[in-house]
């Protein structure tokens, strides 16, 4: 069915798990995605961008997902990614989606409280659960750019405060993570000391098991990269998380680990090699249906090695 987080989260964070929140912009993409969670019997969350949005209009974004609840059975949420302000909240709410996250992480920590306890209200009066961010993450997201020396790490005792005034269900924390496909100019590092004080102190303030989102979480797989390149591509620098370090955040209090840049590279990686491989070519069904396989080869792959979501329908 379409679902909330609730329900997938409390199971995630009892069985040490994560759920998949893949983000979602065509049909490929859906169809890709939701194969693999059928293929691993998982549930799975589908989210929308402000961008996708403005790409593929919401009631396209919708149909779709629909589609994928009658057509596989599973539990899928429908989340709206980085919602910027309570009117695209809104509209996403009024047209079905089950999930919203409000990003006000670029707000002051108060005006972060008061918008995302305004978008709180709204959604819950209508059944939605809402995702919300403390702390910077480095990046590109959008067209906000925040480079390393600007990002901050979420601290331990704001986050509890800002779950209890404003009611949020989950919270984006930033430790290490960050948008894009160059995530590390060295090693990969996250602080899962922190992640942890702030799951310990939400826990003796009466918040048992609140879940964690990780955003930024792509691993650029390297042979994807590679494909890209050798057919004719040009990304130089590329690199993600360790699946090792994901797994882990996983096994903790992490229920939710966002994941586009793994997507794109996927899809770009699959139709340069079609192309390059079949330049006679000129059926979009080819290309799109080879992107659409290599897209549910790299879930599963996060479901079975990476999240652990298998059988958690
Ligand atoms: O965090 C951002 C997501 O990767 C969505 O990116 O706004 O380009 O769709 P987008
Ligand atoms: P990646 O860029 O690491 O895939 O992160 C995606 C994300 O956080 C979407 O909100
Ligand atoms: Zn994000
Ligand atoms: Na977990």
């Amino acid at each position: 069915a379409l679902v909330t987080t609730k329900e997938m989260f409390e199971k995630a964070f009892q069985g040490g798990y994560a759920i998949g929140a893949f983000n979602i912009n065509n049909m490929e993409i859906v169809q890709g995605v939701v194969a693999a969670a059928k293929a691993q019997n998982s549930a799975v969350i589908l989210q929308v961008s402000k961008s996708a949005l403005k790409y593929a209009h919401p009631k396209y974004l919708k149909a779709m997902v629909d589609a994928a609840v009658e057509e596989t059975g599973l539990d899928i949420a429908l989340h709206l990614d980085h919602g910027p302000d309570l009117e695209t909240c809104k509209e996403c709410i009024e047209c079905g989606f089950t999930s919203v996250m409000f990003d006000g992480s670029h707000y002051d920590y108060e005006e972060n409280v008061a918008k995302t306890k305004e978008v709180v209200e709204y959604a819950h009066a209508r059944g939605v659960v809402v995702e919300a961010e403390l702390g910077k993450l480095a990046g590109v997201e959008d067209d906000v750019k925040v480079d390393a020396a600007n990002a901050t790490y979420t601290d331990p005792d704001q986050a509890v405060d800002f779950v209890k005034r404003t009611g949020v269900d989950s919270l984006a924390i930033a430790i290490g993570t960050s948008h894009g496909a160059y995530k590390f100019k060295g090693e990969a590092k996250l602080d899962f000391d922190r992640l942890e004080t702030i799951t310990k102190k939400l826990e003796d303030a009466g918040f048992h098991n609140f879940p964690i989102v990780l955003h930024g979480a792509s691993s650029v797989d390297q042979r994807c990269v590679a494909m890209c390149n050798e057919y004719g591509g040009k990304i130089d620098g590329a690199k993600g998380i360790p699946a090792e370090m994901l797994r882990k955040a996983s096994s903790m209090a992490v229920c939710k680990i966002n994941m586009d840049t793994d997507l794109r590279l996927a899809m770009t990686a699959a139709i340069r090699k079609s192309f390059g491989e079949n330049p006679a070519a000129f059926d979009p069904r080819g290309y799109l249906g080879d992107a659409r396989n290599l897209i549910q080869e790299l879930v599963e792959d996060k479901i079975k090695n990476v999240i652990g979501s298998v059988d958690s329908m």
